[in-house]
């Protein structure tokens, strides 16, 4: 895993203040917890501001969540740094790809999507596509190692990839029309991509003679 450190001052905007929208949002999530464990909002709220700030968590956002949560600034560095759901420096504008490169993934294939990232987005993570679109990074496990190799955009994951559906993954971000999340070989979820293997029979067996 790459250093996570805050953007260097000048990639930094001055400040940030939540949308109307988003702040009412807040404040509803703050009020779901008790008083005194309003720290607890504080993933949701960091999340919710990476998004509006163009899917990059800023130094400013990180003091202004604090401020809101009656939080020490450490506190919510501390969180935005270990989550590499938060991303600390400007990624790409239409999609920042996350490689799952865990053992599960690689033995499935994800080496064939980190070279197509360097290839197709930069030969190094972190660093923005020549026209600022894209980004990418290699992380730990997200959880659908059933569906290996995988990637996740934003929310959502892009599963059962190969080297060409993959292309087609970002193809679609770079037309502002994503496919559809989730396994990208037909299959439904996690069922068997042959079809039903088991409890084929009329019950039978499990019929008392
Ligand atoms: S190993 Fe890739 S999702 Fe778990």
């Amino acid at each position: 895993m790459a250093v996570r450190r805050l953007a260097p001052k000048e990639l930094q905007p001055a400040s940030f203040a939540f949308s109307e929208e988003n702040l009412a949002w807040a404040k509803a999530q703050i009020a779901k917890y008790p008083e005194g464990r309003q720290a607890s909002a504080v993933i949701p709220i960091l999340w919710r501001a990476q998004e509006q700030n163009g899917g990059w968590t800023s130094e400013a956002a990180i003091r202004v969540v604090a401020d809101m949560l009656d939080m020490p600034y450490i506190r919510v560095f501390e969180v935005a740094t270990f989550y590499t759901m938060f991303q600390l420096q400007p990624v790409g504008k239409k999609a920042h790809v996350q490689v799952c490169g865990t053992t599960p993934c690689m033995l499935r294939g994800a080496g064939d999507l980190i070279a197509a990232c360097k290839h197709r987005i930069h030969h190094d993570p972190f660093h923005l596509s020549a026209d600022g679109n894209f980004s990418w990074e290699e992380v730990e496990c997200l959880g659908s190692c059933v569906n290996a190799p995988m990637v996740m955009i934003w929310k959502d994951t892009y599963e059962d990839l190969t080297k060409e559906s993959f292309e087609k993954v970002l193809d679609g971000f770079a037309a502002d029309n994503p496919p559809k999340p989730g396994p990208q070989n037909g299959r439904q979820f996690a069922s068997p991509i042959t079809g039903l293997t088991t409890l084929k029979g009329d019950g039978a067996a499990d019929k008392k003679s």
